[in-house]
């Protein structure tokens, strides 16, 4: 949720600060900005994508080696040029942009009111900039000025500031959001994500929360906000460039569905044992002894990532017979939960930065629990702020619809549940059978993508659908709702998720001729449950798309269309029937015209509450 560059060196800031908003877009596109500091301060910032900025920069002529620069999605105040980041103080002599909220940001804006301040957009961003500015007339001193105003602002930031009186400095601070320091020779870097700078360097520091960096063109200090210097890591990226490019697919949504035969696979690697039945996770060995004895798992998460908690609710349950519950994050940090230090939490986040995730955490360790993250990206805050944790390693998700991190959730998922299914009461028969089962997913997965032109044409179909019903039962009530956030976040069609016997009760009165209804019925105990729940449908004309077992002979006489995937165990096939969901969604919306990995109104890491 916004994205922001910094650069200081010897290079033509401008084209290195592009090329990394280009990259970083997927995290906000309403507006963007940049502006150099190299003896006046010139700022250029548009409403809409990355491409009109760069259009107005060139127009411009903007040059220069030490600049900042920002792609938004608008929180305070409505994307327009105004609103636009960077944000500059009356005089012209700082700039700033900012991901996060200031929270108190209306009771430092009468009090530079009173000072005389003038504000020219609605954003909270203006406020920081104009406060910082107030202390650096005092000052006189950059850092200084950032660290006072930073030490009194309520709310979450990552910023990076620069003044045309000190052009051989560049200041980033953050709590909350996320922000990195990328190291070079002769240059150095700030970046909400390693993604924008991977092509300069792969050396970075992740800021911690209240933490300072100081950069030059050649070095780097780092210190809180109360002015303590602090140690920094170096860490070294992981991920290529190709990973972060779209490789010949037309979109990061399409090529990432691609990619899980793959992802799947490189999330059990390792950490499978199958001829044992078992699995071998390093990454939890602080808390295994906890674990083991947890009378009770909580997930939570938001979004995608909590549709994969209620599958792992169902797994653990099944597996290792241990009370499990699921929370939407941004419900359980304001509800009180009971949370006693018997339980473990469990966060899973593909970011690692979703605010309400992390909120969650931290609320969960106040009462004593053990916290767990299962996320993708690595050195983020959620996976910082956990106990221990089992990372995705999925790659980089830059499509706003999350679709590979789904499904190495559901395998992280699966991993831990045979963890404790194993140390409770899972033989190591079953553990090998569950295992093998594992192992032969990805190839599953790809034998369905081997599909994916009879699933392009049912989305032709009914791309002109005002509504979409996804039903399911089992493991696949999850599906069900996974597959309806999908069509709806990319397409703009509305769609809802719902357990396949649940419809009666009440979503059965919208079902006529023009309703297409997903259906997951695969072959498991409870198959001839939602046969059934299928008849209902289409008593009422509604039209079925149900997503099968290979084999099944009696599916095709209930629906217009039948979808099938692999056999695989019952608690597996989440993994399997949601890949025709995200299909679905996918050519619906390109038939459309909808802009895929862009949707209107959303960002990738949602960093505010
Ligand atoms: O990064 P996270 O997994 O914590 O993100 C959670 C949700 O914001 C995310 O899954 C969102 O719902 C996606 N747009 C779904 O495709």
């Amino acid at each position: 949720m916004c994205g922001i560059v910094g650069y200081i060196g010897s290079k033509n800031a401008t084209s290195v600060i592009l090329t990394g908003l280009k990259r970083l877009e997927y995290r906000g596109y309403d507006s963007a900005g940049i502006a150099l500091a190299n003896g006046s301060l010139t700022v250029c910032k548009k409403a809409g994508k990355v491409v009109e900025l760069e259009k107005a920069v060139k127009a411009a002529q903007l040059r220069g080696t030490l600049g900042i620069g920002h792609t938004r999605w608008a929180t305070h105040g409505a994307p327009n040029d105004v609103n636009a980041h960077p944000h500059t103080d009356m005089e012209n002599t700082i700039a700033l942009v900012h991901n996060g909220i200031i929270e108190n940001y209306a009771a430092i804006k009468q009090r530079l009111q009173k000072q005389g301040y003038v504000f020219r957009s609605e954003t909270d961003t203006e406020v920081l900039t104009m406060f910082i500015h107030s202390f650096y007339t005092k000052t006189k001193n950059l850092e200084e000025a950032v660290r006072l105003a930073l030490c009194e602002v309520e709310g979450a930031f990552g910023i990076a500031v620069v003044s045309t009186l000190e052009p051989n400095v560049l200041i980033g601070a953050r709590r909350g959001s996320p922000l990195l320091v990328g190291v070079g020779e002769g240059e150095n870097f700030l970046a909400s994500d390693a993604s924008a700078i991977l092509q300069h360097t792969r050396n970075v520091i992740y800021l911690q929360d209240d933490e300072m960096a100081i950069l030059t063109k050649d070095g780097y200090t780092t210190k809180t906000i109360d002015n303590e210097t602090t140690d920094s890591i170096i860490h070294e990226v992981e991920f290529d460039l190709e990973s972060i490019e779209k490789g010949g697919f037309d979109h990061f949504m399409l090529k990432e569905i691609h990619e899980q035969p793959r992802t799947f696979k490189d999330c059990f690697r390792g950490r499978l044992l199958a001829s044992e039945g078992t699995v071998r996770l390093g990454g939890l060995n602080p808390v295994l002894d906890k674990l083991r004895r947890a009378q009770r798992i909580i997930f939570t998460a938001c979004g995608t990532s909590w549709h994969s908690a209620l599958v792992g609710e169902y797994i653990i349950e099944q597996l290792a017979g241990i009370p499990v519950e699921v929370e939407y994050a941004s419900e359980f940090r304001y509800r009180n939960p009971v949370i006693t230090p018997d339980d473990v939490v469990i966060a899973i986040s593909q970011s690692g930065e979703t605010a309400d995730t992390l909120a969650a955490i931290k609320e969960a360790k106040l009462k004593g629990a053990t916290a767990i993250g299962l996320v993708n990206v690595v050195g983020s805050s959620i996976a910082r702020e956990t106990d221990a944790g089992i990372y995705l390693h999925a790659g980089p998700e830059i499509g706003v619809a999350s679709t590979k991190a789904f499904t190495s959730q559901l395998a992280a998922i699966m991993l831990v549940a045979l963890y404790l299914g194993r140390t409770r009461r899972l033989s190591q028969r079953d553990g090998m059978e569950i295992a093998q089962a594992i192992e032969r997913v990805p190839e599953q997965i790809q034998a369905i993508l081997d599909h994916s032109s009879q699933i392009q044409s049912i989305a032709k179909k009914y791309a002109k659908a005002q509504n979409f019903l996804y039903l399911g039962r089992g493991y696949h009530f999850p599906v069900a709702l996974e597959g309806a956030l999908k069509l709806k976040e990319i397409s703009y069609i509305h769609a809802e998720g719902y357990p396949a016997a649940e419809m009666k009760h009440g979503p059965i009165a919208l079902i006529d001729e023009n309703m297409p209804v997903v259906c997951i019925a695969t072959q498991d105990e409870i198959y001839d449950k939602v046969l059934s729940n299928i008849q209902e449908v289409r008593a009422r004309n509604g039209k079925i798309i149900a997503i099968a077992t290979e084999g099944d002979t009696r599916i095709a006489e209930f629906a217009e269309h039948v979808i099938t995937i692999p056999n695989t165990l019952p608690m597996l096939t989440p993994v399997l029937s949601v890949i025709p969901l995200q299909l679905l969604a996918y050519y619906v919306a390109v038939e459309r015209g909808c802009n895929v990995d862009m949707p209107r109104n959303l960002a990738k890491s949602v960093t505010v509450e």
